[in-house]
């Protein structure tokens, strides 16, 4: 038909949010774009119902997104290969614990992704074997073979959600894709800066959520504002060097001036899941993966991963004492360091 067409793989908080607003810029372009998005929905019941249907009929992502009205052009599809049928536009959007599996269920059926396709990831994570690192942009590109952007910001899914101002950066590999993604996601509550640094918005997307980690157990600690604004700058500074050291060609820029950088940074130290989460790990004593059961109601925690994946590739560099409040965060949630250890020595 000459239109684009946008899928929306994931259907999490922050899944909802991005389709909901990708689904009522699409419908105002209907020149450009085919008015109908779909989102893929790992189906579930919900009080004895699958959740496509419940989100179908009542335009509500009842189990991750409550109170939230969604346009009726957005179509929850319980099947991947339905999702991204003819899709010429698809956004990656799931915790970043089950992209391999998606990737490797879009592979299963050559011809799935439709040949041109262009993908964009708002995942927060990154990809590590060995002393090898890699953005989940890179992993897709080169698995599926379509270009691929990264979109992170100061983005607080429901906030996003209730249409409250704020902005979004989109790291884009080509003119082309900028153009495309912007019309997709700009809005005027969800202002959308595009940069070329795919590595740069990735990095700082996934590595907040260490620091965020860090600012949790500062509240958790009951430690005041001054302590919390030394572990963000302490933290941003390991970000953009650790960003700068291992993705040459990276810009600082990201770091100082996006979204993606330092307002998420703040955004996700103040009012995140992972800064809850270690707050209660302080006060508790329990494991992270208890405290993720109990306080998230099936949402998923980025931060731990990454925080074990960033410190097993600094190990396998030997470059783990270059970064040291990574390295504190790491061994406070994983090897049993006392909290209290975190702001001393730094
Ligand atoms: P979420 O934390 O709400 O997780 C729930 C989602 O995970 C559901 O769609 C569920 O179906 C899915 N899920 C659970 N088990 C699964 C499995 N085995 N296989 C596949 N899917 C499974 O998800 P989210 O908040 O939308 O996060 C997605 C990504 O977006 C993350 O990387 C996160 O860092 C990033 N992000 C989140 C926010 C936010 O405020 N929530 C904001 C910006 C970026
Ligand atoms: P949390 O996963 O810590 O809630 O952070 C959400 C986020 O990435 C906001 O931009």
């Amino acid at each position: 038909s000459g239109l684009h067409k946008v899928a929306v793989i994931g259907s999490g908080s922050w899944g909802t949010a991005l389709a909901k607003i990708a689904a009522e810029n699409v419908a105002k372009r209907t020149s450009e774009f085919d008015p109908e998005v779909r989102m893929w929905v790992r189906e579930k019941q919900v009080n004895g119902k699958k959740l496509t249907e419940v989100i179908n009929k009542t335009h509500m992502n009842s189990r991750y997104l409550p109170d939230v009205e969604l346009p009726e052009n957005l179509v929850a599809v319980p099947k991947l290969a339905d999702v991204v049928k003819d899709a010429t536009l698809i956004v990656f959007v799931t915790p970043h614990q089950f992209l391999h599996t998606v990737i490797s269920d879009l592979k299963r059926v050559p011809g799935t992704i439709t040949p041109g396709a262009r993908a964009v990831t708002a995942i927060k994570g990154v990809e590590v074997v060995g002393t090898e690192i890699s953005t989940f942009a890179s992993l897709i590109e080169s698995q599926l073979s379509t270009p691929c952007s990264a979109l992170s910001g100061a983005n607080i899914a429901l906030e996003v959600a209730l249409g409250q101002f704020c902005e979004t950066t989109i790291g884009c590999p080509s003119g082309v894709d900028a153009t495309l993604w912007h019309a997709v996601f700009d809005a005027h509550s969800f202002r959308v800066s595009t940069v070329e640094d795919v590595n740069g918005v990735s990095l700082g997307g996934a590595l907040k959520n260490i620091v965020a980690l860090a600012a949790g157990m500062v509240d958790g600690l009951r430690l005041g504002g001054n302590t919390k604004a030394a572990i963000l700058r302490i933290g941003l500074s390991e970000m953009t060097e650790f960003t700068l050291e291992f993705f040459p060609g990276a810009q600082r820029q990201t770091f100082s001036n996006e979204s993606a950088g330092i307002a998420d940074l703040i955004t996700t130290c103040y009012g995140g899941r992972n800064r809850k989460c270690a707050e209660e790990m302080v006060k508790t004593g329990h494991s992270f993966d208890v405290i993720e059961k109990r306080l998230l109601n099936g949402q998923k925690l980025q931060g731990t991963a990454t925080a074990q994946e960033v410190n097993a590739f600094l190990s396998a560099r030997d470059a783990v004492s270059k970064y040291p409040l990574f390295e504190k965060v790491y061994r406070i949630a994983f090897e049993g360091m006392p909290p209290a250890e975190l702001v001393k020595g730094l």
